[in-house]
C-alpha cells in the first residue's frame, strides 16, 4: 500500500515529502477553504512539491455533468499531474466518463458503498476514494467496505485503484493495508502518530544514555 498526504497544507506536504513516505496529494473543498488561498494557486504549488498525482476537486456548488467537465478540464490543465476529483453521483459519473475518454484521471470521491465504487470504476474512474473514518463515525465498519471493494476489483480485474480516504489514525492504516487498498490517503497529524513507538523512544534515550556515560556528549 503505497501513501497520499490528504491536505491542501503545503507546509505539511513539505514534512511528508522530505520524508520520502508519500507519492501523491488528495485535497477537498474543505481543505483547501481551511488554507483560506486561490485553489489554482495552492494546487499549482502542491504540484511543484510533490511529483505525483495531486487530486484536486471540482467546485462544491458545481453539481451538473457539464459543468464538472468544463472544470475537470481546466483543473487538468493546470500541471500534468492533476487528478479530477469528482462527487459520486449519476451526473458525476457523466463527467467522469468523458473525462477518461480525453485522458483525464479521475479519483471519484465519498464512496460508501462496494456498489458506488463498482459503478465509478467502470465508468473509467482512475481512483475511487472510499471514506472509512466517515463510516466508523456512524458505528459502521469503514474497513469491511475497502475489504469488499478489493474483493470485487480483483474478480473482476478492475484495474480502478483504491484510495482509502478519512482516515484518522494509525490503526486505520494496518487495517486498510490488510483490507487491500492501494493507497491511503493520510492527513499529516496520522504520518507523524505512525512514526512513534513507545519502545523506539525510550530505546533512543537509553542509548544516549549510555553513550553519554562513557563518551560524554
Ligand atoms: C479524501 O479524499 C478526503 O479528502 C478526506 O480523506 C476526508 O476525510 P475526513 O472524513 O476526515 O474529512
Amino acid at each position: 500500500m503505497r501513501f497520499f498526504i490528504d491536505t491542501a497544507n503545503v507546509d505539511d506536504i513539505r514534512k511528508a515529502n522530505d520524508m520520502g513516505v508519500i507519492c501523491g496529494v488528495t485535497t477537498n473543498p474543505s481543505l483547501i477553504a481551511k488554507e483560506g488561498r486561490v485553489f489554482e494557486e495552492v494546487i499549482a504549488e502542491i504540484a511543484s512539491i510533490v511529483d505525483g498525482p495531486i487530486s484536486g476537486e471540482v467546485k462544491a456548488t458545481t453539481t451538473d455533468a457539464e459543468g464538472m467537465i468544463k472544470e475537470g478540464r481546466e483543473i487538468a490543465k493546470i500541471h500534468p499531474n492533476m487528478v479530477v476529483k469528482i462527487p459520486m453521483t449519476a451526473e458525476g459519473l457523466k463527467a467522469v466518463k468523458v473525462l477518461s475518454a480525453e485522458g483525464v484521471k479521475t479519483n471519484v470521491t465519498l464512496i460508501f458503498t462496494a456498489n458506488q465504487a463498482l459503478l465509478a470504476a467502470r465508468a473509467g474512474a482512475t481512483y475511487v476514494s472510499p471514506f472509512l473514518g466517515r463510516l466508523d463515525d456512524i458505528s459502521v465498519r469503514g474497513v469491511d467496505l475497502i475489504s469488499e471493494i478489493s474483493e470485487i476489483f480483483d474478480v473482476a480485474g478492475i484495474e480502478t485503484e483504491i484510495i482509502a480516504a478519512s482516515v484518522r489514525n494509525p490503526i486505520h492504516i494496518t487495517d486498510c493495508a490488510l483490507a487491500g487498498a492501494d493507497i491511503a490517503t493520510v492527513p499529516y497529524k496520522v504520518i507523524e502518530q505512525m512514526t512513534h513507538h513507545p519502545l523506539t523512544d525510550a530505546g533512543i534515550k537509553k542509548f544516549q544514555e549510555d553513550y553519554i556515560a562513557v563518551f560524554g556528549e
